[in-house]
């Protein structure tokens, strides 16, 4: 088998084959094949699609180019939840919790990385004592007996998405639906779950800016999950603002905790019960989406949610106090509120624009050796739609240095006021 053949052949338009997918991910993984022939390919498929034969073999063939989690040790149906990237998303805090109280098995693998706040893991060490350093025979078993435990990514999964990846990035093909749609769905699969929920983000925020592009994404993963035995489904959700109030890793703590007890913010709840109805009708433990909310409900009312999550973070050595005093999590030294400038509705709050002056703070890291302050961050006051005086706060910023005349300027650019405004629709279909 040649490289140049494949090349010319998705060149013209014509479909591969399981072993054509698989010879050229195999070959470029190993580096046999030369990132300027992948390149041309990449740019082929960029612009003659692939077939859902196709999207599946390439996802299998990344999955298979590195290590797999095996899960088989734990009880049950595991469900992964995996969201495209957002603003303030503190939906993973709330739903492992919210799920695990309904005897699901949350098995989380969870990274750090680079972004506006840190990863589910560096939100959850704003706890005292709180570590994700457990070995795996540990993680297995406090999955076994609990039903939720988090524990660090760990061994080599998808070296070939990860190579592609980066290929894609400066060669102007990572926005094509077959290549996005199998770079995470393999290191998804790789991650060793039976059943896949996606939080497909659209708008500002997102790496979606439409909802038509969002859908065509979201319809995609659930395809090539289904097609490779995984059962996938998908919620489309808005990022145009971001989601719920608070942005930075305690204070989104102290969000999920508040929506655990069915107080956070209504955007928030309203997604998690969507993605959460989705991973425990996939689980089996309910006959119907509505079914599934009804339970999700019961717990959030009947304090299950939250003894679980107590549970949760007294297991993996963290301070289970900070439930019941939020004060006890890492605080900043200055609250400086934002004023409005004139009275109106908020019509714009851009979220990546947001989450940009939450990183300045200190609250995500823009390189891999940045340090990360647990303690900043931000709590949108208004969100679009409301009604504001001039004066008042839009939004508290929570700060560890004074001189915050660079995040305050960002903020005020990212939000508009204006005389009417609707809030928007959050989520835009399930699929
Ligand atoms: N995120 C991924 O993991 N892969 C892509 O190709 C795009 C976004
Ligand atoms: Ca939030």
């Amino acid at each position: 088998m040649r490289m140049v053949d494949l090349i010319a052949k998705k060149r013209d338009g014509k479909e591969l084959t399981t072993d054509e997918i698989r010879f050229f991910i195999e070959g470029y993984t190993a580096g046999d094949i030369p990132d300027y022939q992948v390149s041309a390919l990449a740019m082929a498929i960029y612009f003659q699609d692939m077939t859902d034969r196709e999207r599946a073999d390439l996802t299998m063939a990344m999955v298979n180019s590195g290590d797999t989690i095996d899960l088989s040790a734990i009880e049950g149906i595991k469900v992964d939840k995996h969201s495209t990237g957002g603003v303030g998303d503190t939906t993973t805090l709330v739903l492992a919790p919210l799920v695990a109280a309904l005897d699901i098995p949350v098995a989380k693998m969870s990274g750090r990385g680079l972004g506006h706040t840190g990863g589910t893991i560096d939100k959850l060490e704003s706890i005292a004592g709180f570590h994700v350093e457990i070995d795996k025979d540990e993680f297995v078993h406090l999955v076994n007996t609990h039903k939720i435990a988090v524990i660090g990514q760990s061994g080599n999964l998808t070296p070939a998405d990860k190579k592609l990846y980066a290929l894609r990035d400066v060669t102007a093909t990572v926005n094509s639906i077959p290549l996005i749609a199998s770079s995470i769905m393999s290191k998804k699969i790789a991650a060793g779950s039976d059943a896949i929920v996606l939080d497909v983000k659209t708008g500002a925020g997102a790496f979606m800016k439409t909802v038509d592009d969002a859908k065509e994404l979201a319809h995609a993963m659930v395809r090539i999950g289904n097609n490779v035995g995984r059962k996938t489904m998908a919620v489309i959700s808005d990022m145009s603002q971001p989601l719920g109030a608070a942005i930075g890793n305690a204070l989104e703590v102290r969000e999920a905790i508040d929506t655990l007890r069915g107080q956070g913010p209504k955007d928030l709840e309203e997604l998690c019960l969507a993605l959460g109805s989705q991973m425990v009708y996939l689980a089996g433990k309910a006959g119907s989406l509505e079914e599934a909310e009804e339970k999700l409900r019961e717990v959030m009312r009947n304090g299950q949610a939250l003894e679980k999550f107590k549970a949760f973070i007294a297991n993996q050595g963290g301070d289970a106090s900070v439930v019941d005093h939020p004060e006890r999590l890492p605080e900043a030294r200055f609250k400086i509120e934002l004023p409005a400038r004139e009275d109106g509705v908020v019509a714009e709050l851009v979220a990546d624009e947001i989450g940009t002056a939450a990183m300045l703070l200190g609250a995500g890291r823009a390189t891999k050796e940045s340090e990360i302050d647990l303690a900043v961050g931000l709590v949108l006051n208004k969100k679009i739609g409301d009604p504001v005086r001039e004066g008042e706060s839009l939004i508290t910023i929570h700060a560890n240095r004074e001189d915050i005349d660079d995040v305050k300027e960002k903020l005020y650019a990212s939000i508009r006021i204006s005389d009417q405004a609707e809030p928007p629709v959050l989520v835009h279909g399930i699929v």
